[in-house]
């Protein structure tokens, strides 16, 4: 038996989907252990596409198990339209789909309060998060405030359920109105009944994950823990406050399945060949320019949950090395690489200047890197099409500087390189 797993050391959307369903025909069990539907992870196989947002991406190969675990957070109105629409694509979830019975579950009030909270920020002092209003914040703070939390296990007794919910929702409605006026009430019984359908749904598929994996483990299974995220996303150690609200990193595993850290063998960390971001806060190498433009326009760097254009810019060492540290990264995964082929020269951040020092730490706090600029050091691009190159030999002279500056600045040795979004378009590193 083996654990691995697979870490976004960005700020999300570094092409975990596209690993995960690689690294797949290893494992027996995929699990995700944090988030929700604010996660988009996409695979391409032959030629078609697949877009995940609450099931794990392993789900694609046969005979394997999926679970979702304890830490995830479910709106089960996505999860049944996303389970319908992998059918109607050919991949049916069946027996292979397990869900925590103590994952929480996300109602419409958390939607209420999360756009509401929203809208007040960008009208206030702070920025807005630039969530991707999916429930996800209100209902973690729910989760760790207990008083007015759901697990999905409780929806297994309609009466009690029925008792608390009725309970909650009139809270809801009295403190909502009170901070917001114009805001509607809600209506605790239909959203009973609404709940009562979604659950007769996915009732064949929730379980105790925990007792499972514990099982699952012990009979010699090969685990791979799949993270939603990135890391400079993590509530902890992210760039707080503008992060998502689970432990994205590696920290996240224990605490959202039940398995404890000292199972992991192998942790491979996620980068693209630059950096991307999607909602506020900061972003040092962003680009605000027409290399910016052509990096987007290339990568298709648009959301795959809310179809927001993310923002782009060069590859940041020093935050990716903070990363690698973070999760304790084994093993490098390059992506997108083929996306900077039509660039002359391209950056990468090796510091940052902050008030005239130079600094190769990344600060803690965003009052700091909001002031930093980063110090970059140039090399020249490849100008070549590298979509259908398989060995790293075959690679242009260029890229392979390229990687080689990357991995040096990281300290961490290279796994994979990917040239293209296809699972075959995948170097494996030997
Ligand atoms: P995730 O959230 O980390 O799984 O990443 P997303 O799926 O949100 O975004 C990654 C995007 O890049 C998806 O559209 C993938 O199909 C695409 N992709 C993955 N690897 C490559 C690659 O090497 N090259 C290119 N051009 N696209 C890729
Ligand atoms: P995957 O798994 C990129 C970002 C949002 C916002 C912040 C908080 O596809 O990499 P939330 O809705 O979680 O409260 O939003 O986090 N965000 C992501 N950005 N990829 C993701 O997931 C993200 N999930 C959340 O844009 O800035
Ligand atoms: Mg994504």
């Amino acid at each position: 038996m083996s654990a691995t797993c697979v870490i976004g050391l960005q700020w999300g959307d570094e092409a975990k989907g596209k690993i995960v369903d690689w690294l797949t025909q290893d494992h027996d069990v995929i699990i995700r252990y944090n988030g929700g539907s604010n996660a988009g992870h996409t695979v391409v196989k032959e030629q078609k596409t697949y877009k995940f947002s609450l099931v794990p991406t392993g789900i694609l190969w046969p005979n394997r198990v999926a679970v979702l675990g304890c830490g995830v957070v479910i709106h089960p109105k996505a999860l049944i339209q996303e389970i319908d629409s992998l059918k109607s694509n050919g991949c049916n979830p069946g027996s292979s789909l397990k869900i925590s019975d103590r994952a929480h579950v996300i109602f419409p009030y958390h939607f209420q309060e999360e756009q509401l909270a929203e809208q007040a920020s960008s009208r206030g002092q702070q920025e807005a998060i630039g969530t991707t209003l999916r429930g996800i914040g209100p209902c973690y703070a729910d989760k760790v405030g207990r008083r007015h939390a759901i697990r999905l296990g409780e929806l297994a007794n309609p009466q009690r359920f029925h008792d608390r919910l009725v309970e909650i929702v009139e809270f809801k409605n009295r403190y909502i109105q009170a901070v917001w006026p114009e805001s509607q009430a809600l209506n605790p019984e239909a959203i009973f009944e609404e709940y009562c359908d979604y659950f007769s749904t996915i009732e064949p598929y929730v379980t105790d994950t925990t007792a499972l994996l514990h099982q699952l483990w012990d009979s010699g299974k090969n685990f791979l823990f799949e993270g939603a995220q990135g890391s400079l996303l993590d509530i902890d150690h992210g760039t707080y406050p503008y992060v998502t609200s689970s432990n994205s990193s590696v920290g996240g595993i224990a605490s959202g399945t039940g398995i404890p850290e000292r199972n992991i063998d192998e942790c491979i960390g996620i980068i693209k060949a630059y950096t991307t971001r999607v909602g506020g806060g900061p972003f040092p190498t962003e680009l605000h320019d027409s290399t910016g433009d052509l990096i987007r326009k290339t990568g298709k760097e648009f959301g795959t949950v809310t179809g927001r254009p993310r923002r782009c810019g060069w590859f940041d060492a020093v935050a990716a090395r903070y990363t690698t540290k973070l999760n304790g990264v084994d093993a490098l995964s390059v992506m997108l690489l083929d996306v900077l082929s039509e660039l002359d020269e391209l950056k990468i951040c090796t510091a940052y200047e902050y008030e005239g020092n130079r600094i190769e730490q990344f600060p803690g706090s965003i009052d700091v890197l909001e002031k930093c600029t980063p110090v970059y050091q140039t090399l020249p691009g490849w100008r070549k099409d590298i979509q259908d190159i398989r060995t790293l030999t075959d690679l242009p002279s260029e890229a392979r500087r390229y990687l080689d500056t990357i991995t040096a600045c990281l300290e961490t040795p290279l796994k994979l390189v990917s040239v293209g979004p296809d699972r075959k378009q995948t170097i494996p590193i030997v």
